[in-house]
């Protein structure tokens, strides 16, 4: 390992370089317009993979964004792990916002400020370094590795799921390590052994077949955003509680255990309240903030479109209205079941005189990894071994939707050993990676694939 060691803190500079690199990619897997980007960063991401010495360095295709596959499989008797990641990013708006551009990676501070930084970009290539530092000095990893990179996590990875569940030999392993997540504070390391599941929706609310004078029919016709603010309203109740009939039925309630372990972490309200300036935080009643985040469900609205926005004002009644928003799903709870009950809901509670139209654009199912095993007590020494300090075993109420099916398909435990801090404005403007982070991940990392050789 003294080689190892040595060997990543001297190319500290060009594990930058080539990060800031990566980040100039506009791999953008919502806008159809960045396809070629998304591909592009694949080709790239394949060629690195190819000169640091992986073999089997290909793209595959999934009928939707491809992804990116590569292995090392000399470490005879050694475990097997899949190393996952995301190349695709979160789109960039609202562009004014940011104070230097998206896809011009800028250090400041001990920062790169980029989109894609340290979701996922960033994180995950301190396992592609980790591992190059074992190629790059003697040939050998420890043990045996296949890396996988997706292109369409932030879209809920619909295709890649597939590959997945088709490519089971392929893709066999023994654990699946994972840098997605964040700390649990800034200076609080964590490993995440639990993520939130999603349904996320698209509702359409449709009125007359053309713009109105609002005096001329006012009063005599259901307006279409009146109608949609009222399904809005009658989804989740003042007291933070969904409404839809049935939603709460599968999921599995917290033990008296789980909530104290939750509360010896603290309370992370002060320090959220002054973060983003925000007079309180809210929820579903008779739970603690980090219980509502990470074992109960949540419901939020990502966006409202219709009628008339512009300058001055306008009395029109328009023609339709439409809303985004999605569920947090938690143990046991199923996207597909989710699915048929909004449905139904929502067309009981549509008002008269419009019709509604639900449309579900994706799910992810819950999960909950094991974590007493060989695995996550490997990652943990070397989290520690790296940081100087031990990580905190916490979940989160993200989701990385791959995970269950990892576990599913590929029986396979995931290690969600993250690198991110709690700002770095991920999915926001302004997202950031820290250096030291990077640096010192790399370096965590490559105790770990040596901690697997040895079992
Ligand atoms: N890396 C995040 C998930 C995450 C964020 C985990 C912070 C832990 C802490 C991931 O890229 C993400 O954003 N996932 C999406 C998935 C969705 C689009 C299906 C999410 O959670 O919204
Ligand atoms: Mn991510
Ligand atoms: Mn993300």
């Amino acid at each position: 390992m003294e080689q190892i060691v040595k060997y990543i803190r001297e190319n500290e500079r060009r594990y930058i370089d080539e990060m800031v690199a990566l980040l100039k990619i506009e791999s953008v897997s919502s806008d159809s317009g960045k396809k070629g980007e998304v591909r592009r960063c694949a080709e790239v991401l394949v060629k690195k993979l190819r000169d640091s010495g992986f073999e089997n360095a290909k793209i595959c295709e999934t009928g939707g964004h491809p992804a990116v596959y590569a292995d090392w499989l000399h470490a005879k008797g050694k475990p097997t792990i899949l190393v996952y990641g995301h190349y695709d990013v979160q789109p960039v708006d609202p562009i004014d916002k940011w104070t230097t551009p998206p896809f011009q990676p800028t250090i400041k501070g001990n920062s790169v400020y980029a989109r894609g930084s340290s979701d996922d970009k960033g994180q995950l290539l301190t396992h592609f370094f980790a591992i190059e530092a074992f190629l790059k000095n003697g040939g050998k990893i420890p043990c045996n590795v296949k890396i996988f990179m997706e292109g369409e996590e932030e879209g809920g990875t619909g295709s890649t799921d597939k590959f997945v569940e088709n490519n089971k030999d392929l893709l066999a392993c023994d654990a699946v390590a994972i840098s997605d997540t964040a700390w649990h504070e800034e200076k609080v390391p964590s490993i995440c052994y639990a993520l939130r599941g999603l349904a996320y929706f698209e509702v359409r609310v449709k009125g007359p077949g053309r713009d109105l004078h609002s005096g001329v029919y006012g009063g005599k016709i259901q307006n279409p955003l009146n109608a949609m603010a009222k399904i809005i309203a009658k989804i989740q109740d003042e007291e933070g509680v969904i409404k839809i009939p049935g939603f709460y039925d599968d999921v599995v309630k917290l033990t008296e255990a789980e909530k104290k372990e939750f509360a010896s972490l603290g309370n992370p309200d002060p320090e959220m309240i002054k973060d983003l300036g925000i007079p309180k935080t809210w929820g579903e009643k008779g739970f603690t903030t980090l219980e509502r985040n990470w074992a109960r469900p949540s419901f939020d609205v990502h966006g409202i479109w219709g009628g008339f926005t512009g300058e001055g004002s306008k009395t029109v009644i328009t023609t339709e209205g439409g809303f985004k928003f999605s569920t947090r799903l938690v143990a046991n709870q199923d996207p597909k079941k989710i699915e048929k009950l909004v449905d139904k809901y929502i067309k009981e509670i549509c008002p008269p005189g419009v019709t509604s139209d639900v449309r579900m654009l994706h799910g992810a199912y819950p999960v909950m990894v094991p974590i007493d095993n060989f695995f996550i007590k490997s990652a943990v020494a070397a989290f520690e071994k790296s940081f100087g300090k031990r990580p905190v075993l916490v979940r989160e109420g993200a989701s990385i939707p791959i995970t269950a099916t990892f576990l599913k398909v590929l029986k396979a435990p995931s290690i969600l050993m993250g690198f991110g801090l709690p700002d770095d404005n991920i999915h926001s403007p302004n997202e950031k990676f820290n250096l030291d982070n990077y640096q010192k991940g790399i370096l965590a990392n490559a105790y770990m694939y040596d901690a697997f050789g040895k079992k």
